[in-house]
């Protein structure tokens, strides 16, 4: 449901207060501790965001995705392990849910997701499975009323916190593709699942992933998600709806950076003047601002059209791949334009870099979005 302007503006007023009284100034010391205080994340509770698109019904605030992508356009604007603490609940943990889950199963989570009480991962990729996701190897073999889970899970955000995964697994040995695959909610303090410790990483720090192993659970066929063999089109349909929340994120760190770059290039002079006034610096500036509108008149373009009810696997798939190669060029032209200062961690624009790396790979690699539009283009045009 649609909040009135009003509301809406409240909320991003709150979103973008909270970014800058209380993200901004510890971005640091969430890096080098790894961690995002606990009462950062008590404060998300308190103000709703683990329960942006969860349907009001359930205690969310039930957000269409053009609200929620102005949302995440706010709270980008600081380190996406922020913004990662909730990602899951809002996205691609909880909308399987929200779009194939029974009443029961509804009401069983979304009002536990959307406070924040529990969080949720989504179990797609696989030691064997990257982008190729059809090709998918952990089993879920039916006995009778239940079903045992067995096989490996990588780099599942927010494992380490999660209690209930959204799994995909092989139903159908027989199937080696899509068509075998089914989606599960996945309580985690069921007997045989254990999670890896959190992986070193390039940046995100704060933001955690880490291995799940799944060893014989056992859990009762009301937890599948959807009919057997319709898995991967749930973990698609998620997926098309999480690459526009990333993208959104894309616009939110490209226009914190360019603001950074701006106010740097206004005070720090050189050759007698700031280096503001010199047309190649106005230059970088310029392209910053460009593609950072660019991408968020996608993201608004390809959300109003979701909300509209209109497929936008392929305009998702778009907006994802030029947002997140535009986050990464405008990061590499802030770092450009603070020179040595750029370099240096206590000026937190290395990190920013190193940060919208991953906005590249995960939720399907810029190639993997190239392939979809491609074949969207084909079967179409
Ligand atoms: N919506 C609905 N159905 C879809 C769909 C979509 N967006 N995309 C595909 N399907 C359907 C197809 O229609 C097809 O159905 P039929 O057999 O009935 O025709 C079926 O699913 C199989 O589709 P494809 O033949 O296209 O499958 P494929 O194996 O050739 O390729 C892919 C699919 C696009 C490459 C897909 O595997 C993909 O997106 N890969 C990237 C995976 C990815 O994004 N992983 C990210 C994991 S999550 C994460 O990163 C976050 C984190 O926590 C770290």
């Amino acid at each position: 449901m649609a909040l009135d302007a009003e509301t809406l503006q409240q909320l991003l007023d709150t979103v973008r207060r909270f970014v800058t009284e209380r993200c901004v100034p510890i971005e640091g010391k969430v890096a080098d501790d790894d961690k995002v205080p606990d009462e950062i994340i008590a404060e998300m509770r308190s103000l709703g965001l683990f329960g942006l698109s969860v349907p009001e019904e359930y205690g969310g605030l039930g957000l269409s995705m053009t609200e929620e992508v102005k949302v995440m356009f706010e709270l980008g604007q600081t380190s996406p392990a922020f913004r990662s603490v909730i990602g899951t609940n809002v996205g691609i943990g909880s909308q399987g849910v929200v779009m194939f889950g029974t009443e029961q199963q509804k009401r069983e989570w979304l009002p536990k997701l959307a406070s924040g009480e529990v969080t949720a991962s989504f179990a797609l990729t696989e030691p064997g499975a990257g982008s190729d996701a059809a090709s998918l190897k952990v089993q879920a073999r039916r006995y009778g009323d239940h079903y045992v889970i067995n096989g490996t899970k990588r780099y599942i955000t927010n494992a380490n916190r999660a209690r209930m995964f959204t799994l995909m697994a092989r139903t159908d040995p027989g199937k080696r593709g899509a068509s075998g695959v089914t989606a599960f909610i996945v309580p985690a303090t069921t007997p045989g699942i254990s999670v890896g410790r959190p992986e070193r990483k390039m940046g995100q720090q704060g933001a955690h992933i880490s291995d799940v192993v799944f060893q014989d659970v056992r859990i009762p066929a009301e937890c599948r998600l959807g009919e057997e063999g319709e898995g991967f089109k749930v973990a698609m349909q998620v997926l098309d709806r999480g690459r526009l929340h990333i993208s959104a994120v894309c616009v939110g760190v490209a226009e914190r950076l360019i603001r950074e770059a701006l106010n740097y290039a206004r005070t720090r002079e050189q050759f007698g003047q700031p280096i503001a006034e010199f047309q190649l610096i106005q230059g970088m500036l310029a392209d910053c601002r460009t593609e950072a509108y660019a991408a968020r008149c996608m993201v608004l373009d390809a959300a109003a059209k979701r909300d509209a009810g209109i497929n936008v696997t392929m305009e998702a798939s778009c907006t994802k791949y030029f947002a997140s190669e535009m986050v990464g060029r405008v990061a590499d032209r802030a770092v450009q334009i603070f020179g040595g200062a750029g370099y240096i961690a206590d000026y937190g624009i290395e990190r920013f870099y190193r940060d919208v790396r991953i906005f590249r790979i995960y939720e399907g690699t810029s190639q993997i979005q190239q392939l979809v539009i491609a074949r969207n283009m084909l079967k179409s045009d």
